[in-house]
């Protein structure tokens, strides 16, 4: 049984493409599934604000045939009293059977995990990482090209503070082909630590590194756009200063290839206009969509649930 999904290296890329699989059958069928997870109940704790995460889990479990237990607000809950997580996360572990976790501080999901007597799935820890975010962008490709392999991929916007860039990044290194793109205000490049664990799982990855998003447009298969990460931010001023660097308007998409895919995780600020949403290339909200139906499948490994139909 899988214990946790804390860095998105904690599964095999064997389970990834099982996973794909099983998302796809859901998604493609999901009457089968309806009672899958019938007597199953999965806690959201999160400490940090959510929409789609949330929202996709919780809605992934319901369609499961599963029950949600919600702690969404840390100011109703004992944390406000002053709470460890600790103490939190060895509680709730005997209500339910899975666990998922936000919290603004890198490592806390591995915390989670320590103290959890029940599988944990970080939803995102501070800057660290967001392993499912992945399975969502992975599972978006997949649907859309039928394989992660063979791309160029632009990352666009927070690399520094970006957990989706972070955990995409990293997890893009075990496929073969794959060119990445960052483009960043020199303020806010990806971490070298993140560079290394991509370099440790292929040596041979190179980082075209650029300020300039137009110059590397028109190379792209996949346009990563992020929206530049406010509340990480020490000092206002410079996230005011940086908030505007970069904005996908219809003039920028023409200079991408016609069957490019442009994705954002969400929320999106101010990064990519609304015109752009109209271009068959813009996927980003399909791309929340297909977030619940891997997410099904995810629920589903983690609780050992058998999803051959
Ligand atoms: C992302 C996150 O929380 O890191 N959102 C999400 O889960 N889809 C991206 C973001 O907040 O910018």
């Amino acid at each position: 049984m899988i214990k946790k999904l804390v860095n998105p290296l904690d599964l095999s890329i064997q389970e990834y493409q099982h996973l794909f699989e099983t998302g796809k059958t859901i998604y493609e069928s999901p009457q089968n599934f309806t009672q899958l997870a019938n007597s199953k109940i999965l806690a959201t704790l999160f400490y940090e604000p959510s929409t789609r995460t949330r929202m996709s889990f919780e809605s992934a479990m319901f369609r499961l045939g599963g029950k949600v237990l919600s702690m969404a607000d840390t100011s109703s809950s004992s944390v406000a009293k002053g709470e460890s997580l600790a103490d939190t996360i060895k509680t709730i572990s005997n209500y339910v059977d899975i666990i998922v976790i936000r919290h603004p501080k890198d490592g806390s999901a591995e915390v989670a995990v320590k103290y959890s007597s029940v599988p944990v799935i970080n939803a995102g820890d501070g800057a660290h990482h967001h392993p499912t975010q992945t399975l969502t962008d992975l599972f978006t490709l997949y649907m859309y090209r039928g394989k992660v392999s063979n791309n160029s991929f632009g990352f666009c916007g927070d690399l520094k503070y970006g957990r989706t860039v972070h955990s995409l990044i990293t997890t893009l290194a075990r496929y073969p082909e794959v060119n990445y793109y960052l483009i960043s205000p020199e303020e806010l490049q990806l971490p070298q630590h993140i560079k290394n664990s991509v370099l440790e799982v292929n040596p041979k990855a190179t980082f075209n590194e650029t300020s300039q998003m137009e110059e590397v447009l028109p190379n792209l298969d996949v346009l990563y756009m992020t929206r530049i990460q406010r509340e990480r931010f020490f000092n206002e001023d410079d996230y005011l200063r940086l908030k505007d660097t970069f904005i996908l308007d219809k003039n920028k998409v023409n200079m991408m290839k016609k069957d490019a895919l442009i994705m954002h995780p969400l929320p999106r600020v101010s990064e990519i206009t609304y015109e752009v949403d109209d271009d068959p290339r813009a996927i980003y909200f399909e791309q929340a969509k297909l977030g619940m139906y891997i997410r099904m499948a995810l629920i589903s490994l983690m609780l050992g649930l058998n999803t051959n139909r």
